[in-house]
C-alpha cells in the first residue's frame, strides 16, 4: 500500500510538470492546417477584416505587414507587441522604434472580436496577426502564400527588448546583417524582406538627415522629399517609401535603390557598393524573384517563436493577458 501511494503520488508529480509544461511554449511545430478543425473558417474572416482595412486606407496593409515585423523580432512571433502597458510592465507599444509609429492595433482587435465570435478561445493573436500581414501584402498586389499557424500568446512584453532587436532607420549595412542574423536570418533574407519598404509611408524625422546631407541619393528625389520635409519642424509629415508605386507591393523599391532613391539611409544602405549591391540589383530585374525570395524570408521570420520555458496562452483580448 505504501509503495503504490509512494508510486502515484511520484506518477502525480510528473503529470503536473507535465501540465506547467503544456502551458510553456515548446520547439513547436506549425502547420497551414493547425486549426482545420477548431476554427475552420478563420482565413476568411481575417481576410475580410483586411479587405475592409485596406479598402478604407490602403497603407493599412503595409502598417499590419510591419506590426508583424515588429513582433517576430521581439521574443519571437508571440504577439506581444499588441499588449497595452500593464501595472506590472511596460510593452512594446512605447518603445522607440513603435512609439506614435506602429499603428494598425484596432485592426487587429476588431478582426480578433470577428474571431472569437465564431471560435471561442482558440486562435492566438499572434496567428492572427500572421494571417493579417499576409493579406496585406497580397491586398496590395504582392504574393500569397499559405501562413503556418500554432503560435501562442505571449503573457507578457518588454519595452528594452524592442529597442535592442530593432532596427533604427541610421543602421549601417553590417549593422543590418547583424541585427538580422541575430533571429537566423541571412543578408539575402534580410535583403528580400527590406522589400517590405514597397508599400507604406515614413515620418520626415527619420529621413530628413538622409536627404539634407547625404550625396549618395538622386538630387531631384532630394529636392521632391524636402518639400514636405522642411529642415527643422514637421517631423511627423509623411512621404511614401516607394516614389513610383507607393501602394503597390512590387519590385520598385531595388529599382528606387539603383536609381539612389532611397528613402532611408538604412534603405540606400542595401545599395551603396556593399555585399548586397548585386541581389538589389537582381530584384529590381526580377519581380518573380523577389517574390519568392520575400516569401521564403517571411516564412522564415514568422517562424521566430519565443524561447522554451516562456509562459504562453491564447489571449481572449489582444490587447491584455488574460
Ligand atoms: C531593415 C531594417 C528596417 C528598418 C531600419 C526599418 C525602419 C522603418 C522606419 C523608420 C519606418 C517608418 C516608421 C514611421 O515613420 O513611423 C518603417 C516603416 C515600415 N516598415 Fe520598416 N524597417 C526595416 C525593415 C522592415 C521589414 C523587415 C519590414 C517587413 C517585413 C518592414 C516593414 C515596414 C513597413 C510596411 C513600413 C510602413 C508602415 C506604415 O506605413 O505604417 N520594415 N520602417
Amino acid at each position: 500500500m505504501a509503495a503504490f501511494t509512494t508510486r502515484s503520488a511520484a506518477f502525480l508529480g510528473l503529470a503536473v510538470v507535465l501540465c506547467v509544461l503544456a502551458g510553456a511554449a515548446r520547439a513547436q511545430q506549425l502547420s497551414p492546417n493547425f486549426y482545420s478543425t477548431s476554427c475552420p473558417n478563420l482565413a476568411p474572416i481575417v481576410r475580410l477584416g483586411m479587405t475592409s482595412a485596406v479598402q478604407t486606407e490602403r497603407r493599412m496593409g503595409a502598417s499590419i505587414l510591419r506590426l508583424f515585423f515588429h513582433d517576430c523580432f521581439v521574443n519571437g512571433c508571440d504577439g506581444s507587441i499588441l499588449l497595452d502597458d500593464t501595472s506590472t510592465f511596460i510593452g512594446e507599444k512605447n518603445a522607440g522604434p513603435n512609439a506614435n509609429s506602429a499603428r494598425g492595433f484596432e485592426v487587429i482587435d476588431a478582426i480578433k472580436t470577428q474571431v472569437e465570435a465564431a471560435c471561442r478561445a482558440t486562435v492566438s493573436c499572434a496567428d492572427i496577426l500572421a494571417l493579417a500581414a499576409r493579406d496585406g501584402v497580397n491586398l496590395l498586389g504582392g504574393p500569397n502564400w499559405s501562413v503556418p499557424l500554432g503560435r501562442k500568446d505571449s503573457r507578457t512584453a518588454s519595452q528594452s527588448a524592442a529597442s535592442a532587436n530593432l532596427p533604427g532607420p541610421g543602421s549601417s549595412l553590417a549593422t543590418l546583417i547583424t541585427m538580422f542574423g541575430n533571429k537566423n536570418l541571412s543578408p539575402r533574407d534580410m535583403t528580400a524582406l527590406s522589400g517590405a519598404h514597397t508599400i507604406g509611408r515614413s515620418q520626415c524625422q527619420f529621413f530628413r538627415n538622409r536627404i539634407y546631407n547625404e550625396t549618395n541619393i538622386n538630387a531631384s528625389f532630394a529636392t521632391l522629399r524636402q518639400g514636405t520635409c522642411p529642415r527643422s519642424g514637421g517631423n511627423t509629415n509623411l512621404a511614401p517609401f516607394d516614389v513610383q508605386t507607393a501602394d503597390g507591393f512590387d519590385n520598385a523599391y531595388y529599382q528606387n535603390l539603383v536609381g539612389q532613391r532611397g528613402l532611408l539611409h538604412s534603405d540606400q544602405e542595401l545599395f551603396n557598393g556593399g555585399s548586397q549591391n548585386a541581389l538589389v540589383q537582381q530584384y529590381s530585374n526580377s519581380p518573380s524573384q523577389f517574390s519568392a525570395d520575400f516569401v521564403t524570408a517571411m516564412l522564415k521570420m514568422g517562424g521566430l517563436l519565443p524561447s522554451s520555458g516562456t509562459q504562453t496562452e491564447v489571449r481572449l483580448n489582444c490587447r491584455r493577458p488574460n
